[in-house]
């Protein structure tokens, strides 16, 4: 199995000092920052906007991996580009001509991601393989850091790894919430290669060595 890529989500960080935060992640020698954008209506909970990641942009040269958890994403592509995110996973539950945002993300050029809950039929992602660069499986119903892992998903992520090789494609696959070293590793051998962890970074009393268990 090639070493995943390990995205700490800043939702788990301090709110009041996400420089902070984003240090931790340089320090543990990872590339990527996961942002996770909530709406309070798509789920139940508010996080944080474009103008804390246009802040944080001219900080770090971390891959801004941004999350919209929001009931109409299409409306907040052009902010989150603008405000330095890399790439913008957008929900396919979400009320929104899916196609249509993933172009526009697309067009902006920067990377693209199709996002699903736990109890979401991955056959609905199909018709959109060819035209992202990430599949997100929720491993939690999304809105709250800390909360335990969904085994039900590791079939949706055999699938989805599965549909990916059958057609040639590269997306990555990535997995979000509770993922710990335990259940990081069910979610890579179920063929997920990018694995999001919040509360387990920043909680663990030594980073390095988490992320090092991570990516064995
Ligand atoms: C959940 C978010 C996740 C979350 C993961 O709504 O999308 O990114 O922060 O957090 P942990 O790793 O704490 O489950
Ligand atoms: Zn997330």
């Amino acid at each position: 199995m090639p070493s995943p890529i390990v995205a700490p989500s800043l939702l788990a960080a301090n709110h009041g000092e996400f420089a902070l935060g984003i240090k931790a992640i340089e320090e543990a020698g990872l590339t990527w920052v996961h942002l996770d954008i909530m709406d309070g209506h798509f789920v139940p909970n508010i996080s944080f906007g474009p103008q804390v990641v246009a802040d944080l942009r001219p900080r770090t040269q971390l891959h801004f991996d941004v999350h919209l958890m929001l009931s109409h994403p299409d409306r907040f592509i052009a902010p989150f580009v603008k405000a330095g995110a890399n790439r913008l996973t957008v929900h396919v539950e979400a009320d929104h001509n899916v196609g249509q945002t993933l172009k526009a993300i697309k067009d902006a050029g920067i990377s693209a991601g199709i996002a699903m809950n736990p109890d979401c039929d991955p056959t609905r992602l199909l018709p959109y393989l060819d035209a992202v660069d990430l599949v997100l499986c929720m491993t939690v119903f999304p809105g709250f850091g800390g909360q335990a892992f969904i085994p039900s998903v590791l079939k949706s992520i055999e699938f989805l790894s599965a549909e990916r090789q059958k057609r040639g494609l590269n997306f990555r696959v990535e997995v979000d919430g509770g993922i710990n070293a335990e259940t990081g590793r069910l979610c890579r051998s179920a063929g997920a290669d990018t694995l999001v962890a919040g509360t387990a970074f920043y909680k663990a009393p030594d980073r390095k060595d988490f992320v090092a268990k991570l990516k064995a």
